[in-house]
């Protein structure tokens, strides 16, 4: 949610800012704006929309050339997506001006004690009370960082603020609660972010701060503290990736490459995985064997394609250990008073690692005495630094909205830890374990065959264009690869998708089946016997009522020949790993049908990659 970005040293402030914008629009793109200081004065210029806008009233209407400036791209909670809500915004004394990500819960009370006092608002925003009680300590004297450290203790809710003052026009201050911000650390320059992609161009040298903390950083110096004025440090890191990883590479989406990037990202998820003795290793699960062998119940909180990627998880990690897995929605884990104990693990999965209701989530599971693993590709990002243990998903960035690498990269992790589990529980033996191993090891390329023979998908996207509504059909590891192709399609190409469990047609949305109704279904390989056979039976249950078949099958399936309107070649694996290579022509489906109805694929409306916002 909200990209912000501040920077202070030699370049134009207002090119490095609306560069780390650009780099960070995926965070949210209802308006965006920039804020520098020059003689005195905060310049401002902002606009509702994506950036491109902004970037025209910037055309229109330059700002300065300045060694400081901040930028805000918004996802609009508090106030609509207007020009006037729009950050930055500036304290009515005109001295301080103010970017915010998150949600200042408390703001109502504290906006009408200002108004009391006589204090004027322009905007409907949350962020705007923060501008105003800055501006009111900076005229009473304050310096900037003492004002900021002041103000935070009156703030609940979720943030990272990022201020600066006309009367001190060297620095920057920001502060964080339970939401990102990343300083770049430069040569006689420093940035503060929401993400490194932002100042990635400029230095990969990172620190993370901590919660409660807020960062005075000018050209030279960055100091931490705590809210109390206590000095604090940050996590130093080097981030691992570099620019080429945050562009486009030739793609016309974010989305579109990041697909063709999964044969990658599932062989860097699993390199190094095995130790000396060819035993799997989890290098930084730092929860002692002896407590995971204690364990009883294993509980997955997610949301969205992450939760899905749980929900594949269950079928493998039950399958491999024989432990009881549940998998929840975040959103509504803490609110049922789930059963937790000290024997309970909880193993939560976010891409971004910011997600505000999987946080939420995993402090109540710690609160009841869970530990936590977590599933997590954001290096440092909150959920990990909260969690007992990590295993980190190496997709590098992911910036489409869509998530693609993020999810195949997820599942791979979770089968990890399934095996892993597996291992130090004597559930199976080395040797299948080994197998198993080297059915994933020889995945990568797999996922390559099925990007190779992706062509035919172009053609089906052109044929079912206009198709009001498409089901998606599954069992066992099939379904909640069904849920991922329907999200897929809602997300980016805004039709009616739903995803069902083949076995539950009979019990209902068969009724939702009709002549034309494009009617997915996932074929799991004929080795399970049963399985395949339903699932055969499943798909000559809706084309006998007139629905048009799109058949994923195993190479050599011949059975369901006869049934399918559109046959798409699964290379063959064994079926728990079958979502590494059937998810791929569903994401890719998505992608073209949204590019063929001229939608923006990587910032699908309404939407934001990381939502930090319960
Ligand atoms: O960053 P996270 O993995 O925690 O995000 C969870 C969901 O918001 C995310 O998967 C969302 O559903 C995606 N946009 C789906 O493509």
């Amino acid at each position: 949610m909200c990209g912000i970005i501040g920077y202070v040293g030699p370049r134009v402030a207002r090119e490095v800012v609306v560069a780390g914008l650009r780099r960070m629009e995926y965070r949210g793109y209802d308006s965006a704006g920039v804020a520098v200081i020059d003689d005195g004065k905060i310049e401002l210029r902002k606009k509702a929309g994506k950036i491109g806008n902004l970037e025209a009233e910037l055309q229109r209407d330059p700002l300065s050339d300045t060694e400081i400036g901040i930028g805000h791209t918004r996802w609009a909670t508090h106030g609509g997506p207007t020009d006037e809500n729009a950050h930055p915004h500036i304290s009515a004394n005109g001295k301080v001006a103010v970017i915010h990500n998150g949600i200042i819960e408390n703001f109502a009370a504290l906006r009408e004690e200002l108004e009391t006092v006589g204090v004027p608002f322009q905007s409907g925003t949350d962020t705007e009370v923060v501008a105003q009680l800055l501006g009111r300590e900076v005229e009473a004297g304050a310096d900037l960082a003492a004002a900021m450290r002041t103000i935070c203790k009156l703030l609940e809710g979720a943030f990272t603020l990022v201020a600066i003052d006309v009367t001190q026009p060297d620095r920057l201050v920001a502060a964080r609660r339970d939401s990102p911000l990343v300083v770049g650390v430069g040569t006689d320059e420093n940035f503060v972010a929401s993400d490194v992609a932002a100042f990635i161009e400029f230095t990969r040298s990172a620190i993370e701060l901590g919660q409660d903390q807020v960062v005075d950083v000018n050209r030279e110096l960055i100091t931490i503290t705590d809210f109390a004025g206590n000095p604090a440090t940050g996590k130093h890191y080097q981030v691992t990736w570099d620019l080429s990883a945050a562009e486009k590479a030739g793609y016309d989406w974010f989305m579109r490459k990041e697909i063709f990037e999964q044969p990658r990202a599932v062989a860097d998820t699993l390199l190094g995985r095995h130790g000396e003795d060819g035993a799997l290793k989890l290098d930084a699960l730092h929860i002692p064997e002896s407590h995971l062998r204690t364990v009883d119940k294993i509980i997955v909180v997610a949301c969205g394609t992450a939760y899905y990627a749980g929900l594949v998880a269950k079928y493998a990690i039950e399958h491999w250990t024989r432990i009881a897995v549940e998998v929840e929605i975040a959103s509504e884990f803490r609110y049922r008073d789930p059963i937790i104990t000290g024997r309970t693990l909880v193993v939560t999965i976010s891409q971004s690692g910011e997600t505000a209701d999987t946080l939420m989530a995993i402090r109540h599971a710690r609160e009841q005495g869970a530990r936590i693993v977590a599933i997590c590709n954001t290096n440092g990002s909150t959920i990990p630094r909260e969690s007992d243990a990590v295993i980190y998903t190496h997709a590098g960035p992911e910036i489409g909205v869509a998530s693609t690498k993020g999810f195949i990269t997820q599942v791979t992790a979770c089968y990890l830890l399934g095996l892993y589990l597996a291992q130090i529980r004597n559930t199976m033996f080395g040797d299948e374990i080994a197998q198993v191993m080297n059915s994933l090891t020889a995945a990568p390329p797999l996922i390559q065959k099925v990007l190779d023979t992706l062509e035919p998908i172009k053609d089906l996207a052109r044929t079912l264009l206009g198709k009001p509504s498409f089901l998606f059909l599954g069992r066992h590891v099939g379904f909640p690869i069904a849920l991922e192709g329907a999200l897929k399609l809602k997300e980016i190409a805004y039709v009616h998708a739903e995803g069902f469990a083949a076995g539950e047609l009979k019990h209902g949305p068969i009724a939702l089946v009709d002549e034309g109704v494009p009617v997915f279904v996932i074929v799991p390989p004929r080795s399970r016997e049963q399985l395949h056979s339903k699932v055969v039976s499943n798909i000559q249950e809706v084309r006998a009522r007139g629905a048009v078949t799109v058949v994923l099958a195993e190479d050599g399936d011949d059975e369901v020949v006869p049934y399918a309107d559109f046959l798409f070649r699964l290379p063959k694996v064994p079926t728990i790993l079958q979502p590494l290579v059937s998810v791929v022509p569903l994401q890719y489906f998505a992608c073209e049908l949204a590019t063929l109805l001229g939608y923006d694929v990587d910032q699908p409306r309404n939407l934001a990659k990381s939502v930090t916002v319960e």
